[in-house]
């Protein structure tokens, strides 16, 4: 399965966008720098090469340099904006693949874990010659970046407030909406609290709980119950149990989030973004053997 470019007129795409700028977002540039960082030291010689000669010159070979593409051409390709999350229904706090991953046309496959499953496959034909019909860097690109979206909680959020983006909330002083908060403020606040607002010292910090923390079940992470990795229905379903049980937990409309929030939740983050990274590598292993 293949997802279409659809021609859509200017007009549509100018309105389209004014929409969206405001809602739809990965993680941050940060914490899609963080999974790919994460993951690039953990590839075989076999991933790690495939991925240097899938990646363009320019990128130097650092997959975090280009981790953020998929949401820099959200506006080129608009096709491919429902591809960076799953709404499920209100309240529920479950995920299935076949009631949720579809946009909001009712176009079946087209959530983000359809994505994760889409471009895996495409990926498994390089080196073939049915490699030819796909652009392989652009499913690197994608699937680098699905896997750090997957892992953001309100990612697989509930439709009505799409994930936390209509719900207005302070982050200490300013403003922000929920969504952001967990795209950004809590990586943001982080950085400048523990890390001298440098994200490099963040991923250290995290690559250092991968390999020292007990309660990082690593190992586990890496496989699936069912054949290899990726298993993105579990991430999915992960995702929206930490929505439910960290993310919307105690906010409202208008809720003040500061330390009492941010300190609770900040760990959450740092796991998903760990999870994000180690199944990122098991993922890209796995591929290309
Ligand atoms: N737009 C609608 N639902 C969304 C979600 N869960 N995450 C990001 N953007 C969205
Ligand atoms: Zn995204
Ligand atoms: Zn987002």
């Amino acid at each position: 399965m293949e997802f279409p470019k659809i021609q859509i007129s200017p007009l549509l795409v100018g309105f389209w966008f004014l929409c969206s700028v405001a809602l739809v977002h990965g993680w941050g540039n940060d914490g899609h720098l963080t999974v790919c960082r994460l993951a690039q030291p953990r590839l075989s010689e076999a991933a790690a090469n495939a991925v240097k000669d899938l990646l363009p010159a320019y990128a130097e070979d650092d997959l975090g340099s280009l981790c953020s593409w998929a949401d820099r051409v959200k506006f080129r390709r608009p096709w491919s904006s429902p591809l960076h999350y799953i709404d499920t229904p209100d309240d529920l706090c479950t995920y299935q693949y076949t009631r949720d991953c579809k946009d909001a046309d009712g176009i079946k496959d087209r959530c983000v874990v359809g994505a994760i499953n889409n471009y895996t496959t495409q990926l498994l034909t390089y080196g073939q010659e049915s490699a030819s019909q796909y652009n392989l860097t652009e499913a690197l690109l994608f699937l680098s970046h699905f896997m750090g979206d997957i892992h953001q909680p309100l990612h697989v959020g509930f439709t009505s407030d799409r994930g936390g983006n209509t719900i207005d909330v302070h982050w200490y002083t300013r403003k922000s909406v929920l969504h952001h908060v967990w795209d950004n403020n809590i990586i943001d606040t982080a950085e400048e609290r523990y890390d001298d607002s440098d994200v490099t010292e963040l991923i250290d910090a995290i690559q250092t709980n991968i390999t020292l923390k007990g309660n990082y079940r690593v190992k586990t992470w890496e496989g699936c119950t069912t054949g290899n990795p990726p298993c993105p229905d579990v991430y999915a379903t992960e995702s929206i149990k930490a929505a439910c049980n960290f993310a919307y937990k105690g906010v409202t409309e208008e809720s003040v989030l500061e330390d009492p929030y941010f300190l609770t939740r900040v760990p959450i983050v740092y796991l998903r973004l760990a999870q994000g990274g180690v199944r990122l590598a098991a993922t890209l292993n796995s591929i290309f053997g």
